[in-house]
């Protein structure tokens, strides 16, 4: 029999939305077969730099900097994602090439436009499937943003219009991005939703052949 590839399976979405919950819990279900990363990945070099810039206010960094420094971030595990994939082991990713785009033009900084913060990105494999978790409720009247430097409600509310404008303008070069509605519902209620999406996903066969991955172009 053919050897399978695993499947990249992606997380997204705002601050708060419960992301992290989800990708574990996904990830605990696929059981041995799926590995979890999360983006930023603070553990490297680069990833230090980017905690520091994201819990230290006084830490200055051009934004051009930091926009291409999470990027890089995603390239430090670039070829271990394709491998784990051809090896047949899924891969569940907290975050990864839309928070790069979304964050980083909600600034609105003259030259950072959307196609410039996508271009570093081109290239990277792309996603089987990826879920968009939104929460309706305001930013305003939502509690437990934290203190790091993008959890402000303004900003947030930047961030969810750059997230709709990028599905919409990356059109075909991106995966069909699902939505999924976690305001007001439970953990678990959501957590069956994101695997009734996923299941079909891994059900479908693909042959572990590098041409079978897909990538950003
Ligand atoms: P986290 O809370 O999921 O660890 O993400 C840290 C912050 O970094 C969050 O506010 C989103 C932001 N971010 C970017 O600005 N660009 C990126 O490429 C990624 C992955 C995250």
């Amino acid at each position: 029999m053919t050897k399978q590839r695993g499947k990249l399976i992606l997380i997204e979405g705002l601050d708060r939305t419960g992301k992290s919950t989800q990708c574990s819990l996904l990830a605990e279900r696929l059981g041995e077969r799926a590995h979890l990363i999360k983006f930023p990945d603070r553990t490297t070099g680069i990833g230090a730099l980017i905690n520091t810039y994201l819990t230290d206010e006084a830490f200055a960094l051009p934004d051009e900097s930091i926009h291409l420094l999470f990027s890089a971030n995603r390239w430090e595990q670039h070829a271990a994602i394709e491998g784990m994939l051809l090896a047949g082991q899924h891969v569940v990713l907290d975050r990864y090439v839309y928070s790069g785009v979304a964050y980083s033009a909600a600034k609105h900084v003259p030259g950072m436009d959307r196609e410039w913060c996508y271009a570093s990105d081109r290239g990277l494999v792309r996603p089987d499937v990826t879920l968009f978790l939104v929460n309706q409720e305001s930013n305003d009247t939502r509690s437990g943003f934290g203190e790091e430097r993008y959890e402000k409600a303004a900003f947030q509310e930047r961030v969810r219009s750059e997230f709709h404008a990028l599905f919409e303008t990356l059109g075909p070069r991106c995966d069909e991005v699902v939505t999924v509605d976690v305001t007001g519902r439970s953990i678990q209620q959501v957590q069956q939703q994101v695997w009734d999406l996923v299941q079909p996903v891994l059900d479908e066969p693909i042959d572990s052949t590098l041409s079978t991955l897909k990538h950003f172009t």
